[in-house]
Parts: C-alpha cells; sequence; structure tokens
C-alpha cells in the first residue's frame, strides 16, 4: 500500500501541542525564511525567457477585507430537491494581496462556496472532476447512505462525474464537505477543497437569532505560502502553515455595525487548532457546535476549535462606540503571536437597528443520563509515531487504516459507548465518526464542557486526553471510517473502519 511520504519527519508531528509562549518549538521553515528565498528558477528549464516570479510577501495584518463566500445556487428545485452542479477545477485566486495562487476548488471558489439546506428537503449535487486526480466528496457531519459517504476508496476520476444524494433528515447543522480520496485528501483539502453545507430546520428558523447579511459563515485554516504567494503543501508541515487565512484572504478586516451578530465559525484547518478570543477579553455567546445548535446559549470569552469543528457564536457590537476595532487572537500555536494570533479584525463602522435576540432555550435534546442505554462499549486508542522518524505512521488501536479490513461491526439500531484516548505524550489529534452525530458523556472522567453539551462529530484530543461518546446507530447500514481529522495523520494512517449492519 502507498503511503504519503512525509518530508519533515516526526519531530514536527509536534504541531499545536505547544503554546505560542513556550517557544520552546522553533519553527523549522516559516514565512520570513521562505520569502528571503531568492528566485531560482526565473528562467525556464530550456533556457526560454520567462517573466521573472514577482515576490509575494504576506502582508500586515488587517491589510485586506475579508470576503463574505458565496452561496451556491441550485440548477433545479423541481421534483421536491434541490439540484445543484459542481465543477471541481484548479483556479488561481488572489490569496495574498498581488499575487495569484494555485488552489483546487468547487466551482472556482476559495475557499469553498456556501450551501444552503434544510432539513426534509432533499439535496442533490453532481460534481464534476476536470483534476487529473480521483476525488471523493465527503458531507462531514451527514447522515447519508455510504453510497453517498464519499468514502476515502469511493473515488471518481478524471474527467468522470458522480452525484451525491443528501436525504437530509437529520436536525439542523452546519455541515461541511471536503474532499476525501484516499492519501490525497490531505493535500486536496489544503489546496482548497472544502466548503460549507448549512443545514437549517425549523425549530433555527423560528429563532430571533441575528440573519440575513448578519449571519456570516466564517472559514478559518493555516497554510504555508512560497515567496511568491504560492500555496506549499509538504506533509506534517505543522510548523510552515503560519499565515492565517480567514475566507481566503491573510488575517483579514471585517466591517460591522453596532448590533449583534451570529458567525458561522468552520476550522477548516488541516492540522491547526485555534482557541479564539477578542483582544478586549470581550464576551462572545456560542450558541451551537459541529451537530448544530446547543440546548441553552453560553457566555464565554474563549472558542476552541479543533480542525473540523464548527461553533456558531454570536457577538454583540452594541457594545462598543462606531470607530472601535477589536482583533479575534488566536493563543495557540505553532506559529510566533506575530503570524498567528490575528486572526481578523472586526471595525465597528456604523450603527444599525437590532430586532435579534438569543433566547435561552435554543432546542431541546435528550439529558445524558437518559441517552438509549449503550449494547456495547469500546475503547479507541489514537496514536502515531513521535519519535523524530522520517516517515512517521498514524494509528488506531495500533494498527494503520486498511480499507478492506473491518475494525468495528456495530448492530443497526443499538447504541453504543466509545472510549477515545489520545496515547500520544506531543502530538494532539482529535476524533471524527461519519454517519453519526454523538454526545460526549466525559472528557478525562469529568463531565464536558458547555461548548461540548451538543451533538458533536468531531472532538479535540490533547495529548493524553480521553473521552466517552455515545452515539446511536439507527439511521443507515454500511461500511463508514472514523479518523482523526487532522488530515495530514489520517493520510499517514490514524484511520478505521466501522460497519453498521
Ligand atoms: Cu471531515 Cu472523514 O471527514
Ligand atoms: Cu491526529
Amino acid at each position: 500500500m502507498v503511503t504519503r511520504r512525509s518530508v519533515l519527519g516526526g519531530a514536527l508531528a509536534a504541531a499545536g501541542a505547544g503554546l505560542i509562549t513556550t517557544g520552546a518549538l522553533t519553527p523549522v521553515l516559516d514565512a520570513g525564511s521562505a520569502q528571503a528565498a531568492a528566485p531560482t528558477d526565473a528562467a525556464g528549464a530550456a533556457g526560454a525567457v520567462q517573466p521573472r516570479p514577482v515576490a509575494v510577501p504576506v502582508p500586515p495584518p488587517f491589510s485586506v477585507r475579508m470576503p463574505v463566500l458565496p452561496v451556491l445556487t441550485p440548477v433545479s428545485t423541481a421534483g421536491g430537491q434541490d439540484t445543484y452542479a459542481v465543477t471541481i477545477k484548479e483556479v488561481s485566486r488572489e490569496i495574498l494581496p498581488g499575487g495569484m495562487a494555485k488552489v483546487l476548488t468547487y466551482d472556482g471558489c476559495f475557499p469553498g462556496p456556501v450551501l444552503r439546506a434544510r432539513s426534509g428537503r432533499k439535496v442533490v449535487v453532481r460534481h464534476r472532476n476536470t483534476l487529473s486526480m480521483p476525488v471523493a466528496v465527503h458531507l462531514h457531519g451527514g447522515s447519508v447512505t455510504q453510497d453517498n459517504d464519499g468514502s476515502p476508496m469511493d473515488t471518481f476520476g478524471p474527467g468522470t462525474s458522480r452525484t451525491y444524494t443528501y436525504p437530509n433528515q437529520q436536525p439542523g447543522a452546519p455541515l461541511w464537505f471536503h474532499d476525501h480520496a484516499h492519501h490525497m485528501e490531505s493535500e486536496h483539502v489544503y489546496r482548497g477543497l472544502s466548503a460549507s453545507y448549512l443545514l437549517s430546520d425549523d425549530t433555527e428558523r423560528a429563532l430571533p437569532l441575528p440573519a440575513g447579511q448578519y449571519e456570516i459563515p466564517i472559514a478559518l485554516r493555516d497554510a504555508h505560502f512560497d515567496a511568491y504567494g504560492q500555496l506549499v503543501y509538504v506533509m506534517d508541515d505543522a510548523f510552515g502553515r503560519t499565515t492565517i487565512l480567514a475566507n481566503g484572504r491573510p488575517s483579514p478586516y471585517v466591517e460591522v455595525a453596532a448590533r449583534k451578530y451570529r458567525f458561522r465559525l468552520l476550522n477548516s484547518s488541516n492540522m491547526r487548532f485555534f482557541q479564539l478570543k477578542l483582544s478586549d477579553g470581550g464576551q462572545m455567546v456560542q450558541i451551537g457546535s459541529d451537530g448544530g445548535l446547543l440546548e441553552h446559549p453560553f457566555p464565554t470569552d474563549t472558542i476552541g476549535l479543533s480542525p473540523a469543528e464548527r461553533a456558531d457564536v454570536v457577538i454583540d457590537f452594541s457594545r462598543y462606540p462606531v470607530g472601535t476595532q477589536i482583533v479575534l487572537e488566536n493563543t495557540l500555536g505553532p506559529g510566533t503571536p506575530d503570524q498567528v494570533g490575528k486572526v481578523l479584525r472586526f471595525d465597528v463602522v456604523r450603527t444599525a437597528a437590532d430586532p435579534s435576540r438569543v433566547p435561552d432555550t435554543l432546542r431541546t435534546l435528550p439529558a445524558l443520563a437518559a441517552l438509549p442505554k449503550p449494547a456495547v462499549q469500546r475503547s479507541i486508542v489514537l496514536s502515531m509515531d513521535e519519535d523524530g522518524r522520517q516517515e512517521p505512521r498514524g494509528f488506531m488501536d495500533g494498527q494503520a487504516y486498511d480499507p478492506d479490513r473491518i475494525d468495528q461491526t456495530v448492530a443497526h439500531g443499538t447504541s453504543e459507548v466509545w472510549t477515545v484516548t489520545n496515547a500520544n505524550k506531543l502530538v494532539p489529534h482529535n476524533f471524527h465518526m461519519h454517519l453519526v452525530q454523538f454526545r460526549v458523556l466525559e472528557r478525562n472522567g469529568a463531565p464536558a464542557g458547555p461548548a461540548e453539551a451538543g451533538l458533536k462529530d468531531t472532538v479535540r484530543l490533547f495529548p493524553g486526553e480521553t473521552v466517552k461518546l455515545h452515539a446511536t446507530f439507527a439511521s443507515y447500514r454500511g461500511t463508514y471510517v472514523y479518523h482523526c481529522h487532522l488530515l495530514d495523520h489520517s493520510a499517514m494512517g490514524m484511520m478505521a473502519n466501522f460497519r453498521v449492519r
């Protein structure tokens, strides 16, 4: 079996393990040294005169405006379903100002567009693959049949199309879709193949939350650029990816009115964990997570997001006078605070009426004690080589992913409790299951915090951490994967199959 080669080696796998302030781990590659590199390939191999590439530096923070992500329009709404046609293609887009970066896209959008769906109404998406590589499109957090899951081996090749059907028989949730082609998902997602899929339901629509232009999806990620503003993909490159992008632009500014906004945050990074706070320590109100709204909103001064996690957050800017600038900061490395500490800046530029409200009850969920009794309890251990070897391998229960091996067999209609542990000492992981949304019963033997009180499909696992998860497998039968969503790790083998039958 082919494995992805890691160029930097396992020592760097300690990605994200340290706080910025520890300073013990020195970046091996950073944007600064990349920019300092002289152009060496200005002339073509045959000696033909080529335009000299223009250096494109990472700009100072807040140089560019954050774009609003485009919303996909269906090609048809006939037959009780919304039908979309998406072309997967390589294009050039401006990420760093003055540069045109080659990116892989859904319909030319970097980052991907937003597909808005509603519970109970079917969505059909026909993807045409114009790349030179096979792809698979996975609806992350979606309850879908095996054929529509976009699992690692279920790819479609260059020049072909594939139609995915999403029944949307699940409560509203901020889902997203991204590439999942075996061993290529990590690089494909890094280069741009991810997009939001915001599923809403009647309960959510009835709430007086900020809406319209006051509800803003934001995809956060990191990236590593070369001196010419092109994305560099190196396996396990946690220390090189030190430019933070919000909706595809480096640490942008966002103009807001002095009123409440709802931000739909997605961490679409391959490996970066964010710990977000406002520069004035001001309050945010988290109202939702991966699997949709929480039962109750909770005020907080910090939001943590491991790769693939989502947070639905309301910020009330009415407490700031017009003219105030507030930075959304990130307090986690790798990378220095100068590189990765400033995610975006909110510029309060006007006043506006605000009829919106965050109700005390957003939805109802069963109490943890009232969840169905588990038929089976399992233990799952995540680990990877962290001894500095050249090609670290990733494992689930000591084994690398084998697409042909069924690792867990689950009886359809039953509930299970999975106790999942990160056995590493340095390397952070997280844990994602396809098909189901689960509840977090415990974290490190204690009740989980309010951010994890709702439905989840991805949970963070810092070194040595253990979570206890409750899932009910009552939707579809079939074979699905569970994996670490640090995609460089899943590409190294930290993935396994469960079969529901
Ligand atoms: Cu975001 Cu296997 O998934
Ligand atoms: Cu991992």
